[in-house]
């Protein structure tokens, strides 16, 4: 048996069922690189049956990654299995994760099944799936407001069937600690089985408690918890993973064990998560908000720098957060811009870096000084437009004082064709989206703008981010320019470009599916 706690990352499941999320083909996969590098042991890159961009994200994750296990998840339905099987098989691990409900509430009023019908139908499902995997995971959905009795009968039948994995879901984040530990221990104690079995954790935050309830699992013998990064996820969310991989590792002295993942990478992830997102991290979020690691009082200062420790329980350096920042400005050359990207764990080809000197040398131009969060903004920006399908190539606005603004905006695709359009509007923003409404002609709603700074000081770049519904379908865009309007252009540019690359991509895969 594992000796260390697995970590089932669900980002890409459940966290993308977060209202107002939707992460594109290209998000979903450096997502996963990305959660690879972090080092889950096991991810859930999709419900392939629910669309073909999902079924296409959960293949091209399989196909990609190199060491984790990547899962699909599937209801109690052959053709869920199969979607699953089809779009996982060429995955180093493929795992299936194979759910129905259980509580008396979901049968009556959802499912419409009798607890009879609910043992059969996973008797038949988590049979059937076993041979198409080796690794078949059973979840009774919204367990945690299931009979005991029931869900000993349920659990006994998957294992019976050949589940190797249960995953206890406190679907509606009902349960606390004690009650929710004391599953587990009821379970281990009363199903009968020659199996190795993996108990896990997954917990939701409605009432606030899914990292403690996640972590009373571990003291009653899970030995894998299912989570997002943030904690994004279904209403409240879910248990943030981020949050609990470093409980373990601090009071390792009171849980004995810990996650493998690589803590070092925790603030990437987390960062990753947020952009694509478009979810901001709140300052005073435990372990990668902007606060977690400042000490604003003179007694705690003083303490701090006569010994971290005295405020401390864990260095920032443990999840990747560098406070030496030494800055560049505008007088640093080629090789100063080289150490500093590979000193912030980039690997950039030699004709990417000469680009980027150019567009660094820009914000220097501007700015005192360029920090990390300058240049990871600059990076990540300049791999937006790498794969953007289109991008803003000019921006003109009249301003008139008390008047209507007036906007012409010109974007190129990736062949270089370019598009123009203008409009007016009460206010300078209004008149560009206008703009780029009639250029892309797709009906849209603007749901959220923000603007962020990307670091402090009159000279901080500005970086935007947007929510769209168009056409019915969310879509999030970010844009990072000095100028604030021009950096809100390329956001709403950039929301639009992904709404038109997925119905492209749905358009080929229609004929393809
Ligand atoms: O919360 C839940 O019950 C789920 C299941 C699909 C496992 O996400
Ligand atoms: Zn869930």
């Amino acid at each position: 048996m594992e000796s260390h706690i697995q970590i089932f990352d669900t980002t890409l499941r459940d966290g993308e069922q977060t209202p107002g999320v939707n992460f594109s083909f290209d998000e979903r996969l450096k997502i996963a690189k990305q959660l690879e590098t972090w080092g889950v042991d096991i991810l859930e890159a999709g419900f392939p049956a629910s669309s073909t961009g999902s079924f296409k994200s959960v293949q091209a994750i399989s196909n990609t990654l190199t060491q984790t296990a990547v899962c699909g998840l599937a209801r109690c339905k052959k053709s869920d299995i199969d979607a699953v099987y089809e779009a996982t098989k060429d995955a180093v691990k493929p795992v299936i994760h194979v759910f129905i409900a259980t509580s008396p509430i979901h049968l009556t009023h959802k499912l419409k099944l009798t607890q009879e019908q609910v043992l059969e139908s996973i008797k038949e499902h988590v049979t059937y799936a076993k041979q198409y995997f080796d690794v078949v995971q059973f979840s009774p959905e919204d367990a945690t407001r299931t009979e005991s009795d029931f869900l000993i009968k349920c659990v006994q039948m998957a294992v019976d069937s050949g589940a190797t994995i249960i995953n206890i879901p406190d679907t509606v984040g009902y349960s606390y600690p004690n009650e929710y530990g004391q599953i587990f221990k009821t379970l281990f104690e009363h199903i009968k089985t020659n199996q190795d079995i993996i108990y896990s954790a997954h917990c939701h935050d409605d009432l606030g408690m899914a990292v403690a309830n996640s972590l009373a699992a571990i003291e009653n013998g899970a030995t894998r918890i299912e989570g997002t990064v943030n904690g994004i996820g279904e209403r409240a969310g879910n248990t943030a993973l981020e949050e609990l991989s470093l409980a373990l590792y601090v009071r390792k002295d009171h849980y004995g064990n810990e996650t493998r993942l690589n803590l070092s990478e925790t603030k990437n992830t987390s960062d990753i998560i947020s952009r694509y997102a478009g979810i901001r991290v709140p300052r005073n979020k435990a372990i990668v908000g902007q606060n977690a690691f400042s000490h604003e009082s003179g007694i705690h200062q003083d303490g701090v720098l006569k010994n971290p420790e005295t405020y401390e329980i864990m260095t920032p350096q443990l999840v990747g957060i560098r406070k030496n920042d030494l800055p560049l400005g505008k007088l640093s050359g080629k090789h100063a811009f080289a150490e500093k990207l590979k000193s912030l764990g980039y690997d950039i080809e030699p004709q990417n870096q000469v680009d980027l000197f150019k567009q660094f040398k820009a914000i220097a131009d501007k700015k005192k000084s360029v920090t990390d969060r300058d240049i990871h903004a600059l990076i990540q920006g300049s791999e937006h437009e790498q794969n953007a399908i289109y991008q803003v190539e000019t921006l003109q606005l009249q301003f008139v004082s008390n008047g209507l603004q007036s906007a012409v905006v010109v974007i190129k695709d990736k062949h270089g064709k370019l598009y123009q359009d203008s409009s007016i509007g009460t206010g300078s923003i209004v008149a560009i989206y206008n703009a780029v409404d009639r250029i892309f002609k797709h009906k849209s709603e603007l749901i959220e703008y923000r603007i962020d700074s990307v670091t402090e000081g009159t000279d901080a770049q500005a970086e935007v981010h947007v929510s769209l519904n168009i056409e019915g379908h969310p879509v999030n865009g970010i844009g990072i320019d000095h100028d604030v309007l021009y950096a809100s252009c390329k956001a709403y540019v950039e929301a639009h470009a992904k709404y038109a690359n997925e119905i492209q991509n749905k358009e080929r895969n229609h004929h393809a599916f």
